[in-house]
């Protein structure tokens, strides 16, 4: 079997252009623009890429973006008073503090800080309980846009067993949250799990969110199965290039070597998913694509609840 490559691109535009349309729709109905506040906090290369790419994406598409950038050295008080005056600013609508913190902030603390109505990365216990539940909440962006990809490719949830290989509370607990909600049966799988690939192989849906590259390999895959990759890692060993990936993708990615440094893998080995699975979203051209989007609905959804205008109109949010 060769899979059918989930192109998560055309995904991606799509609810970009929903949300843009929903903005546009707001603006016309005498409302403010929706605000996204992003704070960031040193100087990690990846953090900037991301943030940046959710200004331009806030901007592309109508959302007012501010970008607040810290300096490693900040001390916790000073963070978590500017959170507080975020979460107090009336023309403040989301929230999303880039992760990872420097290690004199306590993490727990700067995001309980944040108001729960504007908390667009769906992290505060009080969305997280809500979701649990089964309630509606603000949502961890990539899982929720697993689910998009799904639903939009036309891969049945309801009823088939989804494994889950990850336990953060960014991917692998709001992802069986939201399977659970699309009433999958659900498995967690975690690095103590034992005998891993004897679960995984049970998946119809196999969600890969550990952090290791290429550790999901032919002994994991089922045939047949739909692979999700959610993990984004950094190869620089042209060696390891040549025994990761398709033949017809290994001068691409060695290529990317030589002029930055790295090329991206996720937690999936790509040959042996294309050779077994029947559905594999690649890496890059993947799952990050939605975050961004699922971000912009997120502060759309946010930005309406605020102001008590959530109508039949915008449920899909
Ligand atoms: N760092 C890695 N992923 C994320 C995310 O989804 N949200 C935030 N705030 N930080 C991250």
């Amino acid at each position: 079997m060769s899979a059918r490559i989930l192109d998560c691109r055309p995904i991606g535009d799509a609810i970009k252009e929903e949300a843009a349309a929903e903005v546009a729709w707001m603006l016309a109905a005498g409302m403010a623009a929706p605000t996204l506040a992003v704070v960031r906090v040193g100087d990690d290369p990846a953090s900037a890429v991301y943030v940046g790419n959710k200004v331009r994406v806030s901007e592309e598409i109508g959302i007012t973006s501010e970008h607040h950038h810290f300096a490693a050295g900040i001390d916790h008080g000073s963070l978590l008073a500017f959170i507080v005056d975020l979460s107090q600013r009336p023309d403040v609508d989301g929230i999303l503090v880039q992760l990872p913190l420097p290690a004199q902030i306590n993490e727990r603390e700067i995001l309980e800080s944040i108001d729960p109505a504007k908390d667009v990365d769906g992290f505060h216990p009080l969305n997280a309980g809500r979701l649990s539940q089964g309630e509606p909440a603000l949502t961890p962006c990539t899982p929720a846009g697993v689910i998009e990809i799904l639903k939009r490719s036309d891969v049945p949830i309801r009823g088939r067993h989804a494994v889950i290989v990850g336990r953060s509370n960014i991917v692998g607990k709001p992802m069986a949250s939201l399977l659970l909600k699309e009433s999958a049966t659900v498995t967690i799988c975690h690095s103590q799990t034992v005998d891993l690939a004897r679960l995984t192989r049970q998946a119809d849906i196999l969600v890969a969110a550990i952090g290791r590259p290429a550790f999901i390999d032919s002994t994991h895959i089922n045939d047949g199965v739909t692979v999700i990759d959610v993990g984004i890692n950094k190869v620089s060993d042209p060696d390891a290039v040549r025994s990761l990936f398709p033949s017809d993708q290994v001068e691409k990615r060695i290529a990317a070597i030589q002029k930055r440094g790295s090329t991206l893998i996720g937690d999936v080995n790509q040959r042996d998913a294309i050779e077994k699975a029947a559905n594999f979203t690649p890496v890059p051209g993947g799952v990050g694509l939605l975050t961004v989007a699922m971000l912009m609905k997120n502060t759309i959804r946010a930005a309406q609840s605020r102001r008590s205008v959530l109508t039949g109109r915008s449920q899909t949010l």
